[in-house]
């Protein structure tokens, strides 16, 4: 990276010292993620955002979605910012909080909203927790979907899962035991969900139609190809990949998980990894001692995480430096007060 622009972000981050704490979720460039105080998957930044009360400014180098939950888990006085306001998510965009509403008032029709337990993905927007907080559900992460599965199927016999499909199939049949046909897709495109009132009552996870654009480019092709290629590959993917790549492969887990797996890892092991390629790279970079690839032959970046870039960076905080406060992300304190309810439920999971 340009090294005038590290000498600018270095030192205005040294100027503003302790008053500007910033989180780097794993999928960020290396450029910006060397700035980071503190790395990790969504939800060990999650738990982060609060670690440092008396930080004014949160930084976060990650996706909106990320930076609404920094927010509601902060204190009001602290100023949560994302270095550009484009760097959305699609899977998050995929469920909206309308589309939600209809689906939960077919189900009230229905007669069998007493029993289904709303449960959202944390690359959900505010609102969306929002919702699940005032209907008695809870947040979830790639490291925690089990726990909060578990913990949902104790409070009623069906789960309404948002908005990614796959971590919700893959952790419901492949960590859980059940049937690929406990599972309906609620697609908020068609009338009813697309679904009939008998498949509603009889299913035990109701999936919303929401996936990754970046880990949908994973195919079982992708993991046939790459164990030919390197025998004795083993294969990791994150739980956001589709059923049959998550099957096929050898381990699943978040960001964190896959790293720490790789740390685990003995010299001369062979890993092909699913997941977002600049996070692939790193890995590659740190592991010399072994042969780490990028499951598809495709370039997989995931563009609006890219979206956060060192010009973006040096442009935050400089003008933090200058005193003024760029692109603060506020949820309103009706929704932040519902969501957090969510949220801590997630926190306090066994
Ligand atoms: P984790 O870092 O929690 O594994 O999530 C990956 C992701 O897609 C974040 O958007
Ligand atoms: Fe969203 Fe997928 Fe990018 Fe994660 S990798 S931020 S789920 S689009």
């Amino acid at each position: 990276s340009d090294p005038d622009l590290v000498a600018r972000a270095t030192a205005a981050k040294a100027t503003l010292g302790d008053r500007v704490f910033v989180l780097g979720h794993h999928y960020q460039r290396d450029e910006v993620i060397r700035f980071a105080d503190v790395t990790g998957d969504s939800f060990k930044l999650a738990q982060q955002a609060a670690a440092r009360p008396d930080a004014e400014f949160i930084v976060f180098c990650g996706v909106h979605f990320m930076a609404e939950s920094a927010d509601i888990l902060t204190k009001p006085e602290q100023r949560v910012i994302l270095p550009d306001l484009a760097a959305g998510c699609s899977m998050a965009d995929m469920a909206v909080l309308g589309q939600v509403e209809t689906a939960w008032e077919h189900f009230q029709d229905l007669g069998i909203a007493g029993d289904v337990v709303p449960v959202t993905y944390m690359n959900s927007s505010a609102d969306i927790k929002g919702f699940v907080g005032r209907n008695s559900g809870v947040v979830c992460t790639s490291s925690n979907a089990k726990r909060a599965l578990d913990w949902s199927f104790e409070q009623g016999s069906k789960v309404f899962f948002l908005p990614d499909q796959h971590l919700g199939r893959n952790t419901a049949v492949l960590e859980m035991g059940f049937d690929l046909d406990d599972c309906v897709l609620y697609d908020p495109h068609k009338p009813q969900g697309g679904l009939t009132d008998e498949q509603l009552r009889n299913a035990k996870m109701i999936l919303w139609r929401g996936h990754c654009s970046v880990h949908g480019r994973f195919t079982i092709d992708s993991v046939r190809d790459v164990r030919e290629r390197v025998p004795g590959v083993n294969v990791l993917v994150h739980p956001e990949c589709r059923h049959e790549v998550v099957r096929a492969a050898d381990y699943v887990g978040s960001t964190e998980y896959i790293i720490k797996a790789l740390d685990a890892a003995p010299a001369g092991s062979s890993w092909a990894i699913g997941t977002e390629l600049n996070l692939v790279r790193r890995l590659a970079l740190a592991h010399p001692d072994k042969q780490v690839t990028f499951l598809d032959r495709t370039v997989c970046y995931c563009s609006t995480m890219n979206r956060i870039d060192l010009p973006h960076l040096v442009w935050t905080l400089e003008e933090l430096v200058a005193g003024r406060v760029p692109n603060v992300i506020t949820v309103d304190e009706e929704t932040a007060r519902a969501a957090r309810i969510a949220l801590d439920q997630m926190l306090a999971l066994p």
